[in-house]
């Protein structure tokens, strides 16, 4: 049989096998180049080009100004630095809220432009039409429920969401609408263990947990969190692997002194 054509990326039908074969789906957030190509040597399966960047990237307070354009270009870097795992554009605010056209038209630009295989948007059965009318493009759609920080201003903060039965029960169905509607997998953020639980165990769908609990198909975290680069929060479920703030700040402290003292560059960083 010919290889010509084979793709060696993940694809939704490996996200959807793992779920069937109990593996877990590792999933992390890039915003360039250099990142992407390093998480994606480690074996990361899903790169997610999150929106945010306006946040840990642009220095923004929430992910609402970011912009098509900011994500078009992000997604370009990330794409080229990315050879197996699977790369989703995050839909931005006001990318897919105003019109369905609107919305397959900006999920096809990061297919089509930056080279995606996928995108991710916020929202439960208010988005159901545009999730079903992007995932009959050919787009694979990633759904994403429980805090959804995009409606930051709605929920009334960062907060955890399903608390209550009836928040549970919407949140469940919202699940089931968005599987429905074409979503090959969803992210669920900020929600109780057990809901994660019942969640996961209903849907044929992947579950991807952050803040949610150990029961769901696989994980994401923001890149810059975890490895302890972003200092200007940190939520509780955020688990550092590193604390790179730390060591950039001793490293170019190190680089300072040595400048200013004439210990760099040495003859071993010059042309003799
Ligand atoms: O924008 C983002 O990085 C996200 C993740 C937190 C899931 O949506």
């Amino acid at each position: 049989m010919s290889t010509q054509g084979k793709l060696n990326k993940i694809t939704t039908a490996v996200i959807k096998d793992m779920k069937k074969k109990k593996e877990k789906v590792t999933m992390l957030t890039a915003y360039d180049y250099g990142t992407a190509a390093v998480v994606d040597e480690a074996g990361i399966d899903i790169i997610l080009v999150g929106d945010s960047l306006g946040m840990v990237v642009l220095g923004y307070d929430s992910t609402l100004p970011v912009t098509m354009e900011d994500m078009i270009h992000h997604t370009k870097a990330v794409c080229r630095g990315a050879k197996r795992a699977m790369v989703l554009g995050d839909m931005p605010f006001m990318s897919y809220q105003v019109s369905v056209e609107d919305a397959v038209r900006n999920a096809g630009r990061f297919l089509q432009e930056a080279g995606a295989q996928g995108v991710k948007l916020e929202g439960g059965r208010e988005v159901a039409e545009v999730t079903r009318r992007i995932a009959s493009a050919g787009i694979p759609v990633m759904a994403h429920l429980g805090l959804t920080p995009q409606s930051v201003h709605q929920l009334g903060g960062y907060k955890v969401q399903g608390k209550s039965d009836a928040a549970a029960k919407r949140i469940l169905e919202d699940a089931k609408i968005l599987e429905d509607a074409g979503a090959f997998s969803v992210i669920l953020e900020c929600v109780p263990t057990l809901l994660a639980k019942e969640i996961t165990e209903s849907l044929t769908m992947s579950t991807i947990g952050i803040g949610a609990g150990i029961h769901c198909d696989g994980q994401v975290l923001v890149i810059n969190d975890m490895l302890g680069i972003f200092e200007r929060f940190t939520p509780k479920f955020v688990k550092k692997y590193a604390n790179l703030n730390l060591q950039m700040k001793e490293a170019v402290t190190q680089y300072i002194g040595e400048v200013r003292t004439g210990v760099f560059p040495d003859d071993a960083h010059s042309f003799l």
